[in-house]
């Protein structure tokens, strides 16, 4: 069995976890979350050195509240780790720094983990997760991506949105329709009152330069712009707003969009899994949707626990615990944080030499 103490700092949820596995069986012994939300919420968004000081003042408690939890010592884990990339820098440096120095006074290994890759290794605390080569939807505030991803994580995008990720979608068009931070909860609650298909918004999609259009791509800004476009068509008509309708209207868009493109991606690849993470998978519309059209595809569907959709360390920690498997994957104490790094570097974060 090994055990791992995680640390997730990235954006706005200080967090500490103490995790195990035993061969392919996964267990959270405590996930202490420390939102941020009503901090940011009367800015409408995130506001990073706010965030930061946040975590620099939350992460003790978090820690302790984490370690007396789960009832185990610093001294008995195999290892630490923390997110080290993306997100925001100054957040991102909270936890790796407080992961570094607990690595140095107890002697342990470190590793550092590609957010991304904890947002896809929360599915390894659900039942029957694959163990074979998967696709992967990874739909956040942050990021909109197919990732296939192979025994050995071996990870390469096959899509990504060029604009908007899906959940800052959800989160523009709840400012817009005056629901508040963050937007997809909002949206989602209002949306079961409204009818999907009162508006036909538009499914954007990118250009090839080769002719035609990107397959597994996405693009969610002209989405948001058409919201905004027919809120303010419906304002200039009457000053009675169908927020139930327009947000039942885009989630279904949304929803559609990213089921359409990452089926068509899984057949074209010959993957017949498909895994759903990150803040937006916790979208039941999404959720629903995808299960169906799957299995018109004869593809199954694995879908991220709703508690570890949104930002948590646990799934940093199983991010650990597998590349635990191997020996070689361990970070150096000099890893610095990046604001940016594509999911398919992520195995750099385990050379002598960090690249950053
Ligand atoms: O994964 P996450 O916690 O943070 C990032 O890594 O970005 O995702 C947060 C995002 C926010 O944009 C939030 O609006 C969205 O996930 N979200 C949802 C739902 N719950 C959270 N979007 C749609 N439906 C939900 N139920
Ligand atoms: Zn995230």
């Amino acid at each position: 069995m090994h055990k791992v103490l995680a640390i997730e700092t990235s954006c706005d949820e200080t967090s500490v976890s103490l995790v195990s596995n035993s061969g392919d069986n996964y267990k959270i012994h405590s996930n202490i979350i420390a939102s941020q939300i009503d901090d940011h919420a009367k800015w409408g968004g995130v506001v990073p050195e706010l965030a930061a000081r946040k975590h620099l003042e939350l992460l003790p408690f978090v820690l302790e509240k984490a370690l007396n939890e789960s009832k185990i010592k610093v001294e008995d884990v195999d290892a630490i780790a923390s997110t080290v990339a993306p997100g925001l820098v100054g957040c991102l440096r909270v936890g790796s720094v407080t992961a570094r120095a607990l690595c140095y006074l107890y002697s342990k290994p470190f590793l550092g983990i590609h957010h991304l890759e904890g947002h896809l290794s929360s599915i390894l605390f659900s039942e029957n997760y694959p163990k074979k080569t998967f696709l992967t939807l990874l739909v956040s505030g942050g990021h909109t991506e197919l990732i296939k991803v192979g025994e050995k994580r071996e990870m390469y995008r096959l899509g990504k949105s060029f604009d908007d990720a899906a959940g800052e979608a959800f989160d523009k068009v709840g400012r817009l329709l005056g629901l508040g931070y963050p937007g997809g909860p909002a949206i989602e609650k209002i949306a079961k009152k409204g009818d999907p298909y009162k508006f036909d918004l538009p499914k954007c999609r990118i250009s090839d330069k080769e002719g035609g259009f990107l397959k597994y791509d996405f693009s969610f800004s002209g989405l948001k712009t058409a919201v905004l476009r027919l809120v303010e068509k419906i304002n200039l008509d009457t000053c009675n707003l169908p927020v139930p309708d327009i947000a039942a209207s885009f989630e279904r868009v949304v929803a559609e969009v990213l089921v359409d493109r990452t089926i068509k991606c899984a057949r074209d690849h010959n993957l017949d899994n498909i895994v759903v993470v990150g803040g937006v998978a916790a979208n039941d519309t999404l959720r629903k949707m995808m299960i169906s059209e799957a299995s018109k595809n004869s593809i199954k569907v694995n879908l991220a626990p709703i508690n570890l959709c949104t930002d948590n360390a646990a799934m940093i920690g199983a991010a650990a615990l597998f590349r635990l498997k191997f020996k070689e994957h361990q970070s150096s104490l000099k890893l610095g944080v990046s604001g940016r790094l594509s999911i398919d570097q992520a195995t750099s974060l385990y050379k002598e030499n960090p690249p950053f």
